[in-house]
């Protein structure tokens, strides 16, 4: 009987070559595409067949929806996005999700994916190590900074809380749990608090210096004001590397606050952290070795396709103790090592898993860590390099230190306007850069100031092409008048 949905040899060929073909074409074009398709909301589906096909379509009306989809996209992986933290994905480790795809290991726990598991634990350690975390760390790969962002918060939950809040509920703590970070920390660790019931009230924000760092004097005051007001500090976030600006908050002095209170040191080096990767920017990232946990996205600046978070710790047995929950008969491993026996279950909160170590692994082993690390370097000269531009230019005025590879700048046509003004206009030249699709800007608050933000995290981008994306912005600024 032949199988339902089985293809021939013949059409798995066709299927295969096809779309290899495609995604070549996408590769080799993407640099000569506007960065940003002209494109509105209902566009893609008005140009596409939107009744559910009951019988099936042929493959070659379907790849060439697959190309207006691509034609309609945002493309993150042109030369001249800088937008929010995305980076291109590396050619390698886009065949990295085909080839896992296939194979649909369910990399649960080593019995059902005793090579995907083997491999992910491998990767997990060597980014510990490409970090100088510690080359030994335990750890998991996520969906993405934020899922490890929550991990890490629950895991410090559990750790340090006095009663068992896994069977009594948090409110049985009888006093609420309080988390420290800069007001320049990634909104996904309110959000976490606010997932895991702690509340955004309960994330005490610090205010930062003048380079936007986390001013640990006021951590301390903070901390000790909570503790006589009856609450119960329990972990403080450092970030290395903020998502507005870049910059590495003092982790040497937060780990020593952290140990004096006994909090949980967790840093959040979702976009930063493989900024240590660049030898000069090495000492930015003392004291991310004494953290209990770090979040590193590897689908950020190690140019992996999306998604692939990290989350590393060291305390394996803390880590085990907080997620150890009563047995399902599906969970119970019978009759295997207690290697065999690893489960990721015991980690994270994800039961069914992608094998997104192989996409990871594939792109480290590919290139090698030393050419990583000069993509890494060359993205955070350019970031100077268009750092040194709006500085020296009179029509552009930096907002921040230039400290990894995120420049803040905003343009200035002329002295003497207000801020109010600047804001509105910057905004105006964001949307008009944005939607001309010849390069991608995004935006943010700086000491109260609207800016334009580029984040370089791109192995395409050169020269030229931050000298066209200021040029972008001026004809934008010329166009609005
Ligand atoms: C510093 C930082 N932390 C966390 C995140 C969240 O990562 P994700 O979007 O992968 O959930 C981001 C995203 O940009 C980030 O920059």
């Amino acid at each position: 009987m032949q199988s339902a949905l089985d293809v021939n040899d013949d059409e798995l060929r066709q299927i295969s070559s096809e779309s290899s073909k495609l995604v070549f074409e996408y590769l080799t074009t993407i640099a000569e595409r506007q960065v940003r398709a002209e494109n509105q909301a209902g566009k893609t589906l008005a140009a596409i067949e939107t009744e559910l096909s009951s019988e099936g379509r042929p493959l070659d009306q379907l790849l060439k929806e697959c190309r207006t989809v691509m034609d309609l996209s945002r493309h993150n992986g042109h030369p001249r996005f800088f937008g929010y933290v995305a980076s291109p994905s590396t050619p390698i480790g886009a065949y990295g999700d085909l080839i896992a795809s296939a194979l649909n290991a369910n990399i649960t726990c080593w019995r059902s994916g005793p090579a995907g598991t083997e491999i992910e634990r491998m990767v997990v350690r060597w980014l510990g190590a490409l970090i100088n975390y510690d080359p030994k760390a335990s750890g998991l790969l996520t969906s993405g900074g934020s899922m490890a962002n929550m991990i890490a918060l629950f895991v410090a939950q559990r750790r340090k809380s006095l009663v068992n809040a896994s069977r009594e509920g948090l409110w049985s703590a009888g006093q609420p749990m309080t988390i420290y970070a800069s007001e320049e920390v990634h909104m996904s660790i309110a959000k976490a608090a606010d997932i895991l019931g702690f509340g955004r009230d309960y994330v005490r924000t610090i205010e930062c210096d003048d380079r936007q760092r986390m001013r640990v004097d006021l951590l301390r005051q903070k901390i000790e004001t909570d503790l006589s007001g009856g609450l119960r500090p329990f972990c403080v976030v450092g970030s290395a590397g903020t998502v507005n600006t870049g910059v590495v908050d003092p982790l040497n002095e937060i780990a020593d606050i952290a140990a004096e209170f006994d909090l949980w040191f967790h840093v959040d080096g979702a976009y930063g952290a493989p900024g240590s990767l660049d030898e000069a920017k090495k000492p930015l990232f003392a004291g991310l070795e004494r953290a209990d946990s770090v979040s590193l996205d590897p689908h950020k600046w190690l140019y992996v396709p999306v998604d692939a978070g990290c989350l590393l710790f060291r305390k394996d047995a803390a880590v085990r103790a907080a997620f150890s929950t009563e047995e399902a008969d599906y969970i119970k491993t019978h009759g295997y090592t207690d290697e065999e026996a690893f489960a990721f279950w015991d980690y994270g909160i994800e039961l069914s898993r992608r094998f997104r170590a192989l996409k990871v692994w594939l792109t480290l082993q590919y290139y090698g860590s030393r050419r990583i690390a000069r993509a890494i370097s060359e993205d955070i000269a350019l970031a100077a390099y268009l750092g040194e531009l709006v500085s020296n230019a009179n029509d552009f005025e930096l907002l921040a230190p230039v400290e990894l590879s995120i420049c803040c700048f905003r343009y200035v046509p002329q002295r003497g306007m207000s801020d109010q003004e600047l804001d509105q206009l910057n905004e105006k030249i964001m949307e008009t850069v944005q939607k001309g699709g010849r390069a991608y800007l995004s935006n943010a608050t700086v000491n109260g100031k609207f800016a334009l933000r580029a984040c370089i995290t791109n192995f395409r981008t050169t020269k030229s092409d931050i000298d066209e994306t200021i040029a972008a912005v001026r004809d934008a600024a010329q166009n609005l008048k």
